[in-house]
């Protein structure tokens, strides 16, 4: 699988120290709000696992899984459905969003509003990595892990056609494995 990737961009150790720091940081934030984590599959699953396990407090967590119309994100109408829907009430509650990246924003644009018709009490967004130059939605993280660049980044949760998800660090792919030049 390493052999795939072109360069590491961010290391294994690099996002370990930040989910410790994020992760006590909304600790502390939290502590008596008993917040609901909601991770939005498949993506946010290696850092939603990490992050809550810096955070000694009392929490819930689910899960929610969109996906766009049309399917691949480069043809996307910024129309999102539902794949999986939360098991958990969101009205009156505390929201933590986590996601792996932000790059349009349209599927967290719309996951906030429609918690915000849930009535939540609150909703931050924390994400791990964020690439604002793929931004079409108007829509700000609360919490960035570390920013990235325009390339073709992969592993702890993002994909190139449901591989390297499993990759510890975040990395660029070879150009050849994607088709690109
Ligand atoms: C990816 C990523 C984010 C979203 C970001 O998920 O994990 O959830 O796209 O893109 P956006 O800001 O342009 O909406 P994807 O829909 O590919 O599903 P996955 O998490 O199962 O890979
Ligand atoms: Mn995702
Ligand atoms: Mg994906």
């Amino acid at each position: 699988m390493d052999q795939d990737i072109e360069k590491t961009l961010i290391t294994e150790e690099e996002i370990q120290q930040q989910c410790k720091k994020i992760g006590k940081q909304l600790a502390e934030e939290y502590e008596e709000k008993f917040p609901l984590a909601i991770g939005v599959l498949k993506g946010a699953m290696p850092f939603m696992s990490d992050l809550l396990r810096y955070m000694n407090i009392h929490l819930e967590m689910d899960f929610m899984d969109v996906s766009s119309y049309g399917g691949k994100k480069t043809t996307s109408s910024g129309e999102v459905k539902i794949v999986k829907d939360l098991d958990t009430k969101v009205e009156g509650r505390h929201l933590l969003i986590i996601e792996d990246i932000i790059d349009s924003g349209q599927t967290l644009s719309y996951l906030v509003d429609l918690f915000k018709y849930r009535k939540a009490a609150s909703i931050k967004i924390v994400t791990l990595l964020d690439k604002p130059s793929g931004r079409k939605a108007n829509i700000k993280a609360d919490i960035v892990g570390f920013e990235v660049p325009n390339a073709f980044v992969v592993g702890y949760g993002l994909d190139f056609d449901e591989k390297y998800r499993n990759l510890p660090y975040i990395g660029v792919l070879k150009p050849e494995i994607y088709g690109g030049k």
